[in-house]
């Protein structure tokens, strides 16, 4: 079995790859490829993997560095695609173009997501594709590669029938801090969860069969931060930090500590305060607290240049280390739980074990008072025909508006991408929350028009 990663020079790789390899046996996988465009990334990214499925590991699982897609995808069983369009230099725009005009600007949220989203809709179908081509007849692509919301429906609408599954691993680490926060095992834990990706809500969580909503409601209530100690251990210092007080003494194993995370994190205290009904993805603090995400955003120096001082260097130059030395420090490079639960899905699609997941599918009627053909975010049993999404009841009205909302706003985006149409952009940007008027909405999408050439369609 042959599992490519598309996306391979990702940051993100070698965690993914760990938590495949230590499944292998559930995976049957022999071969493990990866695939990038940027060849140097790429081949950085190849050593380390090298490292830790021979020499780390020992296992006999073939590696494949390539930039070239047959060699990729031919006969893969599962393609596992982590895109990023435009690299971090593009990231820095859809942060920093926005904010410049008052507007959030973040990777996925409001016009930073929808100018990322019209850059990434075509390579993606361009991806599904070449894996039609080249691939085994029944391959899976798990698709995580951002802003997940729109170049799923981006798919949905060009590519129906692929065998994609668009997943997120956001509401993962939620459950993973909630656990922390309550001492429980994640082992142990179900929960209900709708919404669109990146905006969406738990309305249960479930240990042992026993509600700990009401538990984790007065945990919040006492906590300023959703970000428990023992989510922290074995990073030092172990309080959440501010940006401008974060220190680099554990780069890497855990983004969620410092930083812009510091602010989604605080954020659901804020908004349980207003709405403890139900646990908010730490994403809809974009939209729920704009103004202030604006005010104490620094429009010189967003997440991308975190990332890129951080995550980025800390890895690549670990590799040099080794490169240089043949040592390693393991502390670079490992990401948590997201690869695990990735691979775990692998597992549950090849096998057929109806395992319960998250992820991100054509609505058809499962939240009967959102449309059909809309693409949301809702707990499925996963066996070797796909997802069957698990119904539930209508949403209420609050978060069917502002889910309607964005929903229009994502749905225009993709109408523009296919169709070039300016019009249909700037509907886009007007409509989402995180704008204030149509004026602002032009200029921004001005901007974006000309910072995206070479990546955007023509808008006429
Ligand atoms: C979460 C989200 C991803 C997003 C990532 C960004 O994992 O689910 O969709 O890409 O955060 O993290 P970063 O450390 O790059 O800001
Ligand atoms: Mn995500």
């Amino acid at each position: 079995m042959i599992i490519t990663l598309c996306g391979g020079g990702s940051t993100f790789t070698p965690g993914i790859v760990k938590s495949i390899a230590l499944r292998k046996d559930e995976l049957d996988v022999d071969e493990i490829r990866l695939y990038d465009i940027n060849e140097e990334r790429q081949r950085k990214i190849g050593v380390l993997v090298d490292w830790i499925l021979h020499e780390d590991l020992g296992l006999d699982i073939k590696l494949t560095v390539t930039t070239d897609k047959k060699t990729a995808f031919t006969d893969a069983s599962f393609v596992f695609a982590q895109m990023r369009v435009g690299g971090y230099a593009m990231r820095e725009q859809d942060e920093k173009i926005p904010l410049r005009h008052g507007c959030v600007g973040q990777e996925t949220c409001g016009c930073g997501g929808l100018a990322y989203g019209m850059r990434t809709i075509f390579p993606m179908v361009e991806l599904i594709d070449d894996v039609e081509k080249y691939a085994k007849k029944d391959y899976w692509i798990l698709n995580y590669s951002n802003p997940a919301a729109i170049v799923s429906e981006g798919c949905r609408v060009l590519r129906p029938n692929a065998r994609i599954i668009n997943i997120c691993d956001m509401p993962i680490a939620i459950i993973d801090v909630v656990c922390a926060a309550l001492d429980i095992d994640k082992k142990d834990v179900e929960y209900d969860y709708f919404g669109l990706n990146h905006f969406g809500w738990f309305t249960s969580i479930r240990h042992k069969g026993e509600e700990v909503l009401p538990q984790l409601r007065e945990y919040i209530k006492e906590h300023e931060i959703l970000l428990p100690d023992s989510y922290l251990k074995g990073m030092g210092s172990l309080m959440a930090k501010k940006p401008e007080e974060a220190t680099d003494e554990h780069p890497e194993q855990n983004r969620h500590t410092k930083g812009s995370w510091y602010y989604v994190w605080k954020g659901e205290h804020e908004i349980m305060e207003c709405f403890p009904e139900y646990l908010p993805n730490t994403y809809l603090n974009y939209y729920l607290q704009q103004k202030e995400f604006v005010e104490h955003s620094n429009p010189e120096r967003t997440r991308a240049n975190e990332v890129e001082e951080t995550r980025e260097k800390n890895l690549f130059d670990g590799i040099d280390h080794y490169e240089k030395t043949g040592e390693i420090d393991e502390s670079t490079f490992y990401a948590g739980s997201h690869g695990d639960w990735i691979a775990d899905l692998a597992i549950a699609l090849k096998n057929d074990t109806k395992q319960r997941f998250l992820v991100i599918c054509e609505n058809k009627g499962a939240i009967p008072n959102m449309p059909y053909d809309a693409m949301v975010e809702l707990p499925a049993y996963i066996g070797k025909n796909g997802p069957e999404v698990i119904s539930r009841d209508n949403i209420p009205l609050f978060q069917q508006g502002l889910m309607m909302q964005q929903l229009n706003s994502e749905k225009l985006i993709v109408e523009a991408t296919i169709e070039g149409s300016y019009e249909k952009a700037l509907k886009a940007f007007t409509l989402n929350k995180t704008v204030p008027s149509m004026k602002v909405a032009k200029e921004v999408l001005d901007d974006m028009i000309e910072a995206n050439k070479g990546y955007w369609p023509e808008l006429k």
